[in-house]
């Protein structure tokens, strides 16, 4: 697909709503993978993003697990961070200032191993000046149900919702781990219990080993697999719900340029995140931005939101 130069006298619209979150543009970065922001003002311009999701949160600082926490793989990469994180006092001390400033819309994503943890942290983030959003990373053990995770279980991630929700005063996006058989059913249950949108896809659980030394090349053994080689996967899984669900669902999965971005909405998502890709190009979704209004220009589309759910799909 050719995109033509952006027009500065005619802008395109690039605008969609995340519920009652209203974003200039359907771009954000995905948690995990652009730090708390600031570690990317001096290599693109923030304000071109639709939002900003900062690296997980939890009720207390998280040390991560023991490198090597990070390999390459055949058009992806394995990480096993652990959730590191400063912790959601020092968050809102030291690094919810500079995101307010920013005047973009921050969402934070939240971590924990209960529901009282979960719920904890919501609270504190209450009335914090800058915080758009809260996006629930389900992807993790309940340590009090033996370390299943709680997006592996329907009732377990309705459960999580329901915590969050009832302390939130701001939307709450709920992000699915794609680590289940069936990906709908976890997508009902999150909206039935008043999830305002959900997000998807998680990392896919994989694993790499070393022939020489003959050991698992992650310190923790397994890790999770993002970027491109996950595309198909997430697509298919961003299909699927959309297909179930009425709120909004942003896509998240190996999405590197305009095109992955707009294939995603084509699927159904409102908005997208760029993870991996701002590893290996740090302005890669500023391009995306700018390669979506070239796409809406070029197609003299009314707005990007005319792509939303337009796949044809034609079943016998
Ligand atoms: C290094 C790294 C750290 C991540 N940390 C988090 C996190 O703290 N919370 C979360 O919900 N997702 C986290 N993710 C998952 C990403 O936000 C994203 O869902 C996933 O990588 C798939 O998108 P991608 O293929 O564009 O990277 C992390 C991913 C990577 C690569």
């Amino acid at each position: 697909m050719e995109f033509v130069n952006s027009r500065k006298d005619d802008l395109p619209d690039l605008r969609v709503n995340i519920g009652s979150l209203k974003i200039a543009n359907p771009v954000m970065t995905a948690s995990g993978t652009f730090g708390y922001a600031r570690e990317f003002e001096n290599l693109m311009n923030l304000h071109r993003l639709g939002a900003v999701i900062v690296k997980g949160i939890s009720l207390y600082p998280r040390a991560g697990n023991p490198p090597p926490r990070i390999v390459e793989t055949a058009c992806g990469m394995l990480n096993s961070i652990g959730l590191q994180n400063v912790g959601v006092d020092r968050f809102i001390s030291e690094k919810m200032a500079y995101l307010a400033e920013l005047n973009i819309p921050v969402i934070v994503n939240i971590l924990g191993d209960s529901l009282a943890e979960y719920q904890e942290i919501t609270t504190r983030l209450c009335g914090v000046p800058g915080v758009a959003g809260i996006e629930v990373n389900i992807s993790c053990p309940n340590v009090k149900k033996g370390g299943v995770a709680f997006g592996t279980d329907p009732s377990m991630a309705a459960a999580v919702t329901e915590a969050v929700k009832e302390r939130a005063d701001v939307p709450v996006m709920v992000k699915l781990s794609p680590n289940v058989s069936d990906i709908a059913l976890v997508a009902r249950a999150v909206e039935d219990s008043g999830a305002d949108s959900i997000s998807l896809i998680n990392t896919l659980i994989g694993m790499a080993v070393d022939l020489k030394t003959r050991r698992p090349v992650l310190a923790n053994v397994i890790g999770g697999l993002s970027g491109p080689a996950i595309k198909p996967v997430a697509l298919r899984m961003v299909y699927q719900v959309a297909s179930v669900v009425s709120i909004p669902v942003i896509g998240i999965g190996g999405i590197e340029t305009a095109e992955d971005a707009l294939e995603f909405m084509l699927a159904g998502a409102t908005a997208i995140q760029i993870g991996t890709a701002s590893f290996v190009n740090p302005r890669a979704s500023e391009e995306v931005v700018e390669g979506i209004g070239n796409y809406v220009i070029s197609e003299k589309l009314p707005s990007v939101r005319d792509i939303i759910g337009q796949l044809s799909v034609d079943l016998q």
